[in-house]
Order: C-alpha cells, then structure tokens, then sequence
C-alpha cells in the first residue's frame, strides 16, 4: 500500500505528517471519504465540490488545481489496486509554529490521500441483518455542516454505541429532533410510506449518499420530505436507515436496544440500496 503525502507516494507504513501540523495540533483541516466501486469513484464530481466549500468556509487554501486533485485521487484507487473499497483525503491548514491564529501566508496546506480496500460481501451482510443504532445527546458545534477533521463527539458517540453493541450512533438535539449519525445521516420511513430526513443546514452534513437517495426517491416515485423527526417516532416508524460512502444505505433495525420495523431490514430501504449505485455518477 501507498499513500500520497504533499507531493511524494510513501509506503503505508512510513507515511507521515510532521508533528506540528495543523491537523494533529489543532485538527484544522477537511476531510472527504469517497467510495471506490468497480475501480471507479463513486459520485467524485459532488465530492469534490463539498471538499471545496468546505475548504472556503475555513479559508484554507486548495493545495493543487482540481484536475492535479482528481489525477492524485485516481492514482490512489491504481496503485492501491483497489476494486472495491474507499479513498480517504485530507487537507489541513500545514505545517507551522504552533499559534491559533492562521498560520504565515504562503504555508503550504498539507494534503494526504489513501485508499483501501473493503470487502463488499461484508457490507451486503451487514444490510441484510440491519444496524442497531444508540441515541447521544448532540454535543458538536455548530457548523458540522462542514466536514471538518474534529470528531471528537463523533469518537465519543461511535464508541458508546460500540459499548452498546451497536453500529452507529445518533445525535439527538435540545428538542429531541434526531441531527444525524457520527459518520451518516439518519432517515426513516413513516406509516404513510412517506421518506423523511433532516433538512440541510448548519447543523448536519450534506451527504453526498443522501442526495443520491433523494435523487433514487424521485425516480422512484417515493414520497421525500424533508424535515426532523424525533426518537419516539423513528421508533413507531415503518423503517429506518442511515446513508454514507462507507455504507451506501443501511437498514435501522433497533433503537437504543428497542425493535423497528419489527427488527428486520424494510422493503424501502432493501429498494433504495438496490438502485443507489444507477443514480450515483
Ligand atoms: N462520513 N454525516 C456525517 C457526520 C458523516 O461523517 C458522514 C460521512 C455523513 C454521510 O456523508 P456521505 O454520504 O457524503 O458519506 C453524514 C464518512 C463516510 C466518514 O467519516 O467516514
């Protein structure tokens, strides 16, 4: 395996960043995590387009030009030898004396890409038994519609559903109104059949997977609305699920150690998974 670090592909095992970093001090940077399918990227276009919003609302810099960008991203899936699996990149705000403040113009931001492999027999299992999820009080600032590299909630969050033999956690508002997971967004479906997620805005991130699931409804002819919903009535839902690059879309099937949807995996989620990679680019 080999990594890209500013420039230069490493072997996995030496590639390092330098310990004053803005990422490691200061977690000053952005990430993106894109999935590989086929040997293709999946959806690199929107990928991109957020990691440069996300870029602009910190004020970093783009390393490289988005053609040099997408050249490195390729490269990566190649050398990786990766058919199926994810690409993980980020950029940080460089290498500087450590002081809060932005850094000296002319600091280089720091760009890192790898890619890896991921069995897709693994994730088909996990979608045929569904994912139990645990709810944590929302706890993250108040821009998390930018995917910043400071998890710490969401480290916190993943493993108390670990804790609790579960895969995903949900955040949970002041009003009760689900936010999202720490690594997805969350959806459910309604006794009506209607679709619904949290509408975009500060306080989630705009997935990439949900708006291809928005785009799979629409085709579908499924009902999309979009607004929030609380525990008690993902609970009493017909189904639920959570979308991301890591899990394409993943049937919900307990609560905080309650059953939904009778605690099998929903005919609308199956559906959504099944088509999601004829609607993504
Ligand atoms: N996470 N919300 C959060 C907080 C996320 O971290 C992610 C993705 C999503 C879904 O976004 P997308 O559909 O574009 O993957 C929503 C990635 C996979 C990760 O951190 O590993």
């Amino acid at each position: 395996r080999v990594v890209y670090v500013n420039g230069r592909w490493r072997p996995f095992r030496s590639a390092v960043v330098h310990v004053e970093d803005r990422g490691y001090q200061f977690a000053d940077g952005v990430y993106e995590v894109c999935e590989v399918r086929g040997g293709r990227l999946v959806d690199e276009r929107r990928h991109t387009e957020r990691l440069v919003r996300s870029l602009s609302e910190l004020r970093i810099p783009l390393p490289l030009p988005l053609s040099a960008l997408s050249v490195v991203l390729h490269e990566a899936v190649r050398r990786n030898r990766v058919r199926d699996g994810l690409v993980y990149l980020q950029i940080t705000r460089g290498v500087a004396r450590r002081d809060h403040g932005f850094p000296p113009p002319g600091t280089r931001p720091s760009l890192v890409v790898s890619a890896k492999r991921i069995d897709p027999a693994a994730g088909e299992t996990a979608a045929r038994a569904g994912i139990a999820v645990v709810t944590v009080p929302e706890t993250r600032w108040a821009r998390v519609d930018i995917k910043a590299i400071a998890l710490l909630p969401n480290v916190l969050a993943k493993q108390a559903a670990r804790e609790q033999g579960a895969r995903e956690a949900w955040f949970v508002d002041r009003d009760g109104f689900v936010t999202e997971g720490a690594s997805s967004n969350a959806w459910i479906v309604t006794g009506q059949g209607e679709l619904v997620t949290r509408p975009v805005g500060p306080d989630i991130l705009r997935g990439i997977s949900r708006e291809v699931v928005k785009d799979v409804a629409t085709a579908e002819g499924l009902i999309l609305v979009e607004r929030p919903f609380t525990v008690a009535e993902a609970l009493a839902a017909r189904e639920a699920f959570v979308t991301a690059a890591s899990q394409i879309v993943m049937p919900v099937v307990r609560i905080d150690g309650q059953p939904v949807a009778g605690g099998v995996p929903g005919p609308v989620a199956v559906r959504l998974r099944a088509a999601f990679h004829a609607h993504a680019e």
